[in-house]
């Protein structure tokens, strides 16, 4: 799905695919340059990361693995609390294993907070965090992300993976919806 087809849903588009593809594909040169002798376990949060994941991993020209994690995050409304449960755990047994976090999105950062003591715990070789987009709040839970796409405006933002009631994952850009959707 292109914003062509939603237009009247977005206020304007942040990022085009196309804008989208290139940052990654720097991106994926880093991370291939950072473990070309090692071999990498990218560890996917469902579900907003599927489409990052796709890209990025196709992107890269060494080899690497893919597990996934669900989690769930408890909240008030719409505010996470940082209290998270697992949906689903690793297949993966990621003791003496390179793992790289692959996210579409840290808002507050709580998700990747909980994610990354719970993942340490297992005792990785090493652990490393990418992300596609970044908000402001992030800044105020000190998570250590080794790679971000683009930090962004805090925006109802959708597409690439992210949704709004479960829709608009498949949009091909990152755009701003419009009021009129949500409210
Ligand atoms: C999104 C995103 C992160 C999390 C970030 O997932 O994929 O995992 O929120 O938010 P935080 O930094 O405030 O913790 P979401 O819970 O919306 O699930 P989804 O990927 O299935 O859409």
């Amino acid at each position: 799905m292109d914003d062509s087809h939603i237009s009247a849903d977005l206020d304007r588009v942040l990022f085009t695919a196309e804008e989208l593809d290139a940052r990654l594909a720097e991106i994926a040169a880093e991370i291939d340059a950072e473990y070309r002798d090692k071999d990498v376990l990218l560890v996917g949060v469902l579900t907003g990361a599927v489409m990052v994941m796709a890209d990025l991993s196709r992107a890269l020209t060494t080899h690497c693995s893919m597990d996934w994690m669900a989690i769930s995050s408890y909240g008030s409304g719409t505010q996470s609390s940082g209290v998270v449960r697992i949906l689903k755990d690793l297949n993966t047994d990621i003791s003496g294993r390179h793992v790289l976090v692959v996210e579409d999105i840290i808002d507050t950062g709580l998700t990747l907070s909980y994610l990354v003591s719970n993942l340490k715990s297992r005792e990785p070789a090493s652990l490393e965090i990418m992300t596609m987009f970044r908000k402001p709040e992030a800044a105020e839970n000190a998570v250590d992300v080794k790679w971000v796409g683009f930090d962004i405006p805090n925006e109802f933002v959708v597409g690439y993976g992210l949704d709004y009631g479960g829709r608009y994952r498949n949009l091909r850009c990152l755009g701003s919806l419009a009021p009129h959707v949500y409210s």
